[in-house]
């Protein structure tokens, strides 16, 4: 068996030791947004330090757990916390979560982050929709051979993010009376927020968010065919727009500041999807 498939198959084969829950949607909560889960009438908990060779965050402040239970009715798993590429994991681990979440069953797939603004018009609190991303920067996930289990060789990356889920996403704000930016985000690897000159090569290839998770995450999504839904919180401008120097602690504390109506927000979300 593939190596990469076969430890998304052990952690799988773990969890089902604890529970037989099949959640329909999965939420993945970035940076700061972590509050979320207060919103979730949770059944079951599986930090992941109990999933034999699982990644687990090295950052302080980033809680590693999933949360199984239902969030406005509708069967919903949460992970709470996430690895980055910057702790040294090989992609391929750090999607490993992502990937384990719809072999639960999940085929909807919402993926959250605390983000950086590179479009001047946007600012810090504003919730934005991932229309698209740019991730050259990072390697694929998919590199190696290809898990046939999972999707096909050359995935089609037209509609990443999916149409259907970015009108549900639209209405959803539009109900709970939020103004939702839109736009693409570019993943860079960090952990060093970028340059005032990376922040303007990445909005010259037409990003509008920096961030350092999500892109990679959704690759490995819809390789697995998952309908996909992003959003981003913007914490702070990226560099050299205002001359501020970045903070990792000032980012978490924004991104909690925005906390009320991005849960409003993605609590709606689900309940349309
Ligand atoms: Cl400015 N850059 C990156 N890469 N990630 C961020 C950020 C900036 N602000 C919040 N997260």
């Amino acid at each position: 068996m593939n190596p990469i498939f076969e430890k998304v198959k052990k952690s799988y084969d773990y969890i089902r030791t604890v529970t037989d829950f099949t959640p329909e949607v999965a939420l993945v909560l970035g940076s700061g947004l972590g509050e979320f889960a207060k919103h979730m009438e949770v059944e079951c908990e599986i930090p992941y330090s109990d999933i034999e060779g699982f990644p687990v965050s090295t950052v302080a402040g980033h809680d590693g757990r999933f949360l199984f239970g239902t969030v406005e009715g509708v069967k919903t798993v949460i992970m709470k916390g996430r690895v980055h590429y910057y702790e040294g994991y090989p992609v391929t681990d750090v999607v490993l979560p992502t990937r384990l979440m719809i072999m639960l069953g999940a085929k909807k797939l919402i993926l959250t982050n605390a983000a950086g603004a590179v479009n001047k018009e946007y600012k810090p609190g504003d919730l934005m929709l991932i229309t698209d991303h740019i991730s050259t920067i990072v390697p694929s996930p998919l590199i190696g051979r290809n898990i046939e289990e999972f999707g096909t060789r050359f995935p089609d990356m037209s509609h990443v993010y999916s149409q259907r889920l970015l009108d549900v996403a639209r209405n959803s704000a539009k109900e709970v009376g939020i103004t939702l930016r839109e736009g693409v985000y570019m993943q860079f690897s960090g952990p060093a927020y970028e340059t005032p000159a990376e922040v303007k090569l990445a909005r010259i290839l037409g990003a509008d968010a920096v961030g350092m998770s999500t892109a990679i995450e959704a690759i490995a999504a819809n390789h697995m065919g998952a309908e996909i839904c992003g959003i981003s919180c913007f914490t702070n401008m990226a560099a050299g727009i205002l001359d501020k120097p970045l903070d990792h602690k000032e980012v978490s504390e924004a991104a909690n500041k925005v906390a009320n109506i991005f849960e409003g927000l993605v609590k709606n979300i689900i309940k349309n999807m």
